[in-house]
């Protein structure tokens, strides 16, 4: 089956608007564009998950809660995702932190396209994390090259640097191989919408 869910349209196109407003001077702008293109192609969709959300969810109303000043786009985003979040499989990553209680009941990852997505694709990993309040998310890294933009404001970290604040609707861009972290501050979750590159 090809045919796309209009929800995960719906969210690549809220997605897509809010990556062209941006500066043209955020490399992150460019990389997101080949993501779009690459995404205007549909991949496999996969039935709806019908699994238990982990606890980590009860964050998702505060995350996605409007805010003053909140940009239209963004809070087209913010609708986007919130219609497709009830479809998704979220999980916890494993093997990173595994004994710290703290991040295993503190945070969870869903795909929306790529492999194990509400939709497969090929070359376009584009998914979520939700990190509870207080809670960091430990250091990892992977091959393809990855931007984020943020809906629950957090920090985020660069190999040994410092640690850079980022509120809804900005943005980070992590080079290929390049060790990563993330944390929420401590009153409010952290959550982001994430592309990586797949393959070229
Ligand atoms: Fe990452």
């Amino acid at each position: 089956m090809s045919d796309r869910h209009p929800d995960v349209q719906n969210l690549i196109d809220a997605h897509r608007l809010v990556s062209q407003a941006l500066p043209a001077e955020q490399s992150v702008k460019s990389f997101f564009a080949k993501c779009h293109a690459a995404l205007e192609v549909p991949g496999t969709a996969h039935p709806p998950s019908t699994a238990k959300p982990l606890a980590v969810c009860g964050h998702l109303t505060e995350a996605l809660r409007r805010q003053p000043g909140d940009d239209p786009l963004m809070a087209n985003l913010c609708a986007a995702f919130e219609r497709i979040s009830a479809h998704l499989t979220w999980r916890l990553r494993t093997g990173l932190d595994d004994h710290n209680t703290t991040f295993m009941n503190g945070h969870g990852n869903a795909v929306i396209t790529g492999m194990n997505g509400l939709e497969g694709h090929q070359q376009a990993l584009f998914g979520v994390s939700l990190v509870a309040p207080g809670v960091t998310y430990p250091n990892h890294w992977h091959p393809p090259e990855e931007g984020y933009l943020v809906i629950g404001a957090g920090a985020w970290r660069q190999e040994q640097g410092d640690w850079q604040h980022r509120n809804r609707g900005q943005t980070i861009h992590n080079p290929p191989h390049i060790v990563h972290a993330m944390r929420a501050t401590a009153s409010a979750p952290l959550l982001a919408l994430w592309m990586l590159w797949l393959e070229d």
